[in-house]
């Protein structure tokens, strides 16, 4: 298993380029189930989560093959409606593919998610909103069964905006018969994309990025050349990075557009930002101020930040809180961080935090994705070494991130850590 050796202190200074969006790539790449053809997508990042994606793809029929930032997919002989556990358990976003089998095949065998790392993860929205649209549903040993003749447009109520359940609901419903509106709808930029892409495969859909979205089926759907945005997540990220270690950095093909809230609690902390032609820079200015912030469903502070956030916040003047309300247990990060020194007190869905003066150095594990990022940057600040365990997690997510980091100038090798779990 692999390890980052982190040596803190640096201020990170230059430019990043920003990778592909991993959560708007993963549902357009199964999308691609919905018609039958050759698929062209650019500025595909990267990632584990991707590579997992591709597998399971193949396992269904398709051709996936991944050249630089552009993936080929072909789904012409797609004929195998089936995600097994072994693939599932690995990545939650497998579920993606429920949606698009169904309104392809008529029916789909999906393996229920594994909990994350945070505690388990419900899709009772997904398969509500399936039912909704004409499904019949059963669960049997851990696995979806799904069947259906055409599916039919529906009026559905999600208790939560899931990501998720709005992407697979929205995806199923491009080809059901007649008109499906979605209300209390998602309106992450990734899910925007996703019905971009959608469209130009020839889908009728009204109201992305709004809380209630129309869908008017169609009889077919055709493959399509597509670009995904830049990760909003990663472009947050290297921000964070270059603010707790006190630098100055430019991120290239960021979108500031999708980042306004985290932005603005950038600037709340001390940050000087300037969003320009070259891009979107912050210069570290001063103390880190101690700033609160409360997840929210996009547009507000999201929860794939929090962890990110809660680090910075451990050298800030000051205390600050940090209130998740998506998921009331993703705090994993916070006892690696106290391993670092950060005075961090987890109560309910909040983390209470006192700015320290310095972190220092230690043996650290990773537990996910952004729980790992969490542990990078504050290792980026500590004083000393760090040495980051299990970092597979963070290769989910942040592409070439060992290369990006030094080329902004950190201390950072990946080794073997020569544990085998
Ligand atoms: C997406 O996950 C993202 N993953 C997550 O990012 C992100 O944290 C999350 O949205 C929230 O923004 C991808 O896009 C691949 P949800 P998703 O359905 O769709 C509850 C990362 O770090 N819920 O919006 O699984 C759920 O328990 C990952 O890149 C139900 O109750 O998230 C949670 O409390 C981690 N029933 C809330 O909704 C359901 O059927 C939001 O979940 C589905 C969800």
């Amino acid at each position: 298993m692999d390890k980052f050796i982190i040596e803190g202190g640096t201020p990170l200074k230059g430019e990043v380029e920003i990778s592909g969006s991993k959560n708007a790539a993963l549902p357009i790449i199964t999308a691609c189930l919905l018609a039958p053809g050759e698929y062209r997508l650019h500025n595909i990042p990267k990632l584990r989560d991707v590579r997992t994606i591709a597998h399971l793809m193949r396992i269904i029929g398709a051709k996936v093959e991944l050249a630089e930032h552009t993936m080929l997919v072909d789904t012409s002989h797609a004929d195998f409606p089936e995600a097994p556990y072994e693939l599932v358990k690995t990545m939650r976003a497998s579920i993606y593919v429920l949606g698009p089998l169904l309104a392809r095949f008529g029916r789909a065998r999906v393996s229920l998610p594994g909990g994350c790392a945070w505690g388990p993860r419900p899709v009772d929205l997904h398969l509500k909103g399936m039912e909704s649209l004409g499904a019949k549903i059963e669960l049997d040993q851990g696995y979806i069964n799904a069947r259906s003749k055409r599916l039919a447009g529906k009026q559905i109520y999600l208790d939560v905006s899931s990501v998720g359940a709005t992407g697979n609901i929205m995806m199923a419903a491009t080809l059901a018969k007649g008109t499906t509106l979605i209300e209390n709808a998602a309106e992450e930029p990734e899910i925007v994309n996703l019905g971009e892409f959608l469209i130009r495969m020839g889908a009728k859909i009204e109201g992305l990025g709004s809380k209630r979205i129309h869908i008017k089926g169609v009889e077919s759907l055709h493959p399509t050349e597509f670009s995904i945005i830049p990760d909003r997540i990663e472009s947050g990220t290297y921000l964070a990075a270059a603010m707790i270690s006190r630098g100055e950095i430019t991120l290239k093909g960021c979108e500031p557009g999708h980042l306004s809230e985290v932005l603005a609690k950038f600037r709340e902390a001390g940050a000087e930002i300037n969003i320009g032609e070259s891009g979107v820079q912050l210069a570290a200015a001063g103390a880190i101020k101690p700033v609160n912030i409360t997840t929210a469903v996009y547009p507000g502070y999201p929860t794939d930040m929090q962890a990110q956030w809660v680090a910075l916040m451990s050298i800030a003047a000051g205390s600050s809180v940090v209130t998740d309300t998506i998921y009331s247990d993703r705090f994993a990060h916070v006892p690696e961080l106290q391993r670092l020194g950060a005075d961090v007190l987890q109560k309910g869905n909040s983390v209470f935090i006192r700015g320290v003066k310095k972190l220092k150095g230690a043996p650290v594990m990773s537990t996910d994705l952004r729980a790992s990022a969490s542990l990078v940057l504050a290792a980026l600040a500590a004083e000393g070494v760090s040495d980051i365990h299990r970092v597979y997690h963070i290769d989910r997510g942040y592409e070439a991130i060992v290369d990006k980091l030094k080329k902004l100038g950190a201390k950072i090798e990946r080794a073997d850590d020569g544990m085998q779990y």
